[in-house]
């Protein structure tokens, strides 16, 4: 019984591995967010593999069924904020993407509690925590001094006509 089962479970096992789902690739970088080398170095071990083009792609984002979770993963991780495209983000996202990461790092969030036990050197102690919250404070008040161009770019959205509601997101999205 158990052997037959053991069996079924291989035979399983084996089939998922035609599944197509998503891709284990390293889009071009495009233009990365600016930060000291210590900050980099910090972003790197604990952020870029899930918010990067350089993502270390481990042996089993190549195994089913644990590659469904590692690709869902990468592809949002770099969908909600892409270091690696930071350039292409418009000032007025690149502020709101950095007052996110000051939130999700205070309540501690990110790295996400199910990815540290597999790659422990992502864990933060409580100063390199600190030390990116105060990066990303400070990127955040040079884009608000000096990032006009957001504002630069025009003025807010025009008012809906009445009986029309604005698509929400359309200013840039997420
Ligand atoms: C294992 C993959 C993974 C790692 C590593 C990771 N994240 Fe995330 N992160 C995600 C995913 C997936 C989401 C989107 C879903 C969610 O909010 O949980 C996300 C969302 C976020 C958001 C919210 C963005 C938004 O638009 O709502 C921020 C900010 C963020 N991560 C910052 C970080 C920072 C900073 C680090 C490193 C200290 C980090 N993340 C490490 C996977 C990851």
């Amino acid at each position: 019984m158990i052997r037959k089962v053991l069996i079924g479970l291989l035979g399983l096992v084996a089939v998922i591995q035609f599944v197509p789902y998503g891709s284990a690739e390293n889009p071009p970088v495009a233009g990365e967010i600016p930060a000291n080398a210590e900050v980099r170095e910090v972003l790197r071990r604990a952020c870029y593999d899930c918010h990067s083009n350089e993502t270390v792609w481990p042996w089993y984002s190549h195994v089913a069924p644990a590659k469904w979770l590692v690709r869902y993963d990468v592809a949002e991780g770099r969908r909600h904020l892409n270091f690696s495209a930071w350039s292409e983000y418009p000032p007025r996202r690149q502020a709101r993407k950095l007052e996110e990461i000051g939130e999700e790092l205070a309540q501690g969030r990110m790295p996400p509690k199910l990815y540290t036990p597999l790659h422990p050197s992502s864990r933060l102690t409580e100063a390199e925590v600190a030390l990116l919250r105060d990066w990303a404070a400070e990127l955040a008040s040079t884009i608000a001094t000096e990032g006009a161009p957001a504002d630069a770019a025009g003025p807010a959205a025009p008012a809906a006509p009445a009986g029309l509601t604005p698509v929400a997101g359309a200013a840039g999205g997420r």
